[in-house]
């Protein structure tokens, strides 16, 4: 349960309030500021933008200076990292008895923030969301905002290192905030103000608690309670409850409501998302001064190390992909409607599990994931090392904690990450660093907030028992086939961790190789991975020799495939585009999905499908080649040229089926599949062009 705990309210670190949907009308009013800003990097000429942005959407994946290399690090940039301004007006006429707050869901990496030169706040980190009160800072009119991000690598904050591009700005939404006096708190640690911990849960009754932020402005007067209701899915009201406002010790008041629920329908991953919403509303002398909704998705969760994964004590093998939150042309600075793109190609593949690595990502991509039913993975972004001064402690304690409270309401968070890699690529530079006893705090610091939740790690350190006894549960990045080994190595690799760790449980936290649509190969065979040849047909091939051996392992927790869409990494150079890591299923412009991404559709979508494989291998020499189709159908017709090749075929058990030797003609070739499944035909199509 997500035991609220009142931290000191910190002025340099606040954070923000979270969704504010469905609010009384006249209790609090929320406004985007989306356009009419004005924005300058360091010295440059300033030019009109709309918010999100970030300043590094093109040279944040223009590659490496040198032009070689594959470093894992972001720290040494080949992409501009500096300051950069942002400054607009704010539509507000101060209402009298009224307060105001401003909010950013997200911003790159340090940022400081001005209301008519009056500094109101400043928040490090770049993942978490901060809110801070400007009423005091409020003319009667013409106020303005002034906003300084700053991406400069920073060693007192997460990450330290990474294989991903750190873009600049303000890249998630800004929203001012108008409250009443006495209003549910939008600025403690910028959680939604409304925290709910699920106490007990089973078929036959749900015990819940909701503890209310209740934050009173300088003016605020009354006798101030809160009121909490749940609806199930019809809107029905199925649990009220009411509490007083006990004074905070630092920060805002506090109530503290607990409900029940008989008979609750659980919320059961993709097959049954099921959610209940929790309204808390602050009332000032019986009237109405505040609202927040909050979803509620009712569920247990863990982890059994012989039965893998439980929801509701259902055992099943997590099917996940890994995301990072850039796409191109627009790097971290995405609308709702792409990360809806992104989470539709993701649900469409039949994915129900999400590793938001390296770090948290936006409420809206966790908002889909309650109501689809995915899985996720959080994680504080602790990639690679750690420090073990206080200045670090404190900034990754803050990162987590903005995690925790701003994100914790989610059902379909089921675990906290609280690292990846670590000892990867450290040197001499970090010796004698306690990183481990650094990690053994943020487990403690999120057990402290929330022990409803497991504590799991990403390693790739084999050997380093004391390190990976850290998390609760153990998960391991394993990449046979592409860093080293052939892909029949997954077995072996999996093997090895359950062996070693019987106790930890084993998830494979990431896996995958690096694709090129544009290269082909008729014989597959291992690339060098840090050269430019990344055949498609290996990424293929790789990915289902290593599904098979996880699939095979039940008591394997989950999978979660590296990476599901190709992502901006400023240092490497290697594959179709250098500043691009290639191991996407989905091209970085989301306009191709690859090969590979069809192995896994077949598998673990229900729709009948039909693909064949190597259809932009367009351009042929050989005359006799293989078709591959992935398929979910009982069995595939091929014709080749308007003519049917053999009988009819089943797939294999892996959703495979092969046809040896076909003969193509010189020049042009149409190549086709058909299938019925269920009463619904589908086909699919392609033309191979052999020139000798
Ligand atoms: C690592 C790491 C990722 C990285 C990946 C890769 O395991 O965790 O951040 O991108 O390998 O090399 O592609």
């Amino acid at each position: 349960m997500l035991s609220l705990r009142l931290l000191p309210k910190n002025s340099v670190s606040v954070a923000l309030s979270v969704l504010v949907c469905g609010l009384a009308a006249d209790a609090r009013e929320t406004v985007d500021l989306t356009g009419k800003w004005t924005f300058s990097f360091g010295n440059e000429a300033s030019q009109k933008v709309d918010v999100p942005h970030t300043w590094n959407a093109e040279d944040g994946v223009a590659g490496p200076k040198s032009g070689k290399g594959s470093a894992l690090s972001a720290q040494s940039s080949s992409y501009k990292r500096g300051v950069g301004t942002y400054e607009r007006e704010l539509p507000v006429k101060p209402g009298k008895d009224k307060r105001y707050f401003v909010r950013f869901d997200g911003a790159s990496i340090v940022t400081d923030v001005a209301v008519n030169g009056k500094p109101v706040g400043r928040h490090e980190g770049a993942f978490g969301a901060f809110c801070f009160e400007i009423t005091d800072a409020l003319k009667d009119s013409g106020n303005t905002i002034t906003v300084k991000t700053d991406n400069t690598f920073n060693k007192n904050i997460l990450p330290l290192a990474g294989d991903f591009t750190m873009f600049g700005g303000l890249y998630r939404p800004v929203t001012l905030i108008e409250t009443e006096q006495t209003c549910i708190a939008p600025d403690y640690y910028a959680s939604p103000g409304v925290l709910i911990s699920q106490d007990k849960v089973t078929p036959q009754s749900a015990s819940v608690t909701v503890n209310t932020l209740v934050s009173s402005g300088k003016e605020a007067s009354g006798k101030t309670e809160v009121k909490v209701d749940i609806r199930d899915a019809k809107g029905k009201v199925v649990a009220t409850g009411s509490g007083g406002v006990s004074a905070g010790t630092d920060g805002p008041g506090r109530a503290e409501v607990k409900l029940n629920i008989a008979r609750p329908v659980l919320w059961q991953g993709r097959s049954n998302p099921y959610l209940y919403k929790v309204t808390a509303r602050t009332l000032v002398d019986g009237k109405e001064t505040d609202r927040v909704e909050q979803p509620l998705g009712l569920r247990t969760i863990g982890i059994d190390p012989k039965k893998g994964f439980l929801l509701n004590g259902k055992p099943m093998q997590i099917k996940g992909v890994c995301r990072h939150q850039d796409m191109e042309g627009k790097g971290w600075a995405l609308s709702k409607a792409d990360e809806e793109k992104d989470m539709k190609m993701i649900l469409d593949m039949g994915a129900d599990g999400l590793r938001t690595a390296h770090y948290p990502q936006s409420g809206h991509i966790y908002d889909i994931c309650d109501k689809s039913g995915v899985i996720v993975w959080s994680e504080v972004s602790a990639v690679e090392r750690v420090y073990d001064n206080p200045a670090f402690k404190d900034n990754m304690k803050q990162q987590a904690t903005e995690m925790l409270l701003q994100h914790g309401n989610h059902p379909s968070i089921c675990m906290w990450g609280i690292f990846n890699e670590i000892y990867h690529q450290c040197g001499s530079d970090m010796k004698g660093v306690d990183m481990e006893g650094t990690l053994k705090e943020l487990k403690q610091h999120i057990k402290s907030l929330d022990v409803s939740r497991p504590v799991v790690g990403a390693t790739n350190q084999q050997g380093r028992r004391s390190l990976n006894e850290i998390p609760d549960y153990l998960a391991a990045n394993m990449y046979p086939g592409w860093y080293g080994g052939g892909p029949d190595g997954m077995k072996g690799s999996v093997e090895g961790y359950v062996k070693a760790y019987p106790d930890k449980g084993i998830a494979v936290s990431e896996y995958g190789h690096g694709a090129d649509i544009a290269v082909h190969e008729e014989q597959v065979k291992q690339p060098a991975p840090f050269s430019r040849h990344h055949p498609e047909e290996w990424q293929s091939y790789g990915h289902e020799r290593n599904y098979n051996a996880i699939r095979q392992r039940p008591e394997v927790w989950g999978s979660f495939i590296w990476n599901m869409f190709d992502f901006g990494s400023s240092e490497r150079s290697e594959g179709a585009k250098p500043g691009i890591n290639d191991k996407g299923l989905v091209t970085y412009d989301r306009q191709t999905p690859k090969d590979a991404y069809f192995f896994y559709k077949a598998n673990w979508n229900p729709e009948p499908m039909a693909y064949i494989t190597s259809r932009r291998f367009t351009e042929r020499k050989a005359t006799e080649t293989t078709v591959k189709v992935y398929t979910n159908c009982d069995s595939v017709t091929l014709y080749v040229n308007g003519k049917q090749v053999g009988k009819a075929a089943k797939p294999d058990d892996l959703c495979i089926v092969k046809w040896d030797k076909v003969q193509l003609k010189p020049g042009e070739n149409t190549v086709k599949v058909v299938s019925n499944r269920k009463g619904k035909r589908v086909s699919d199509s392609c033309t191979w062009n052999v020139r000798s």
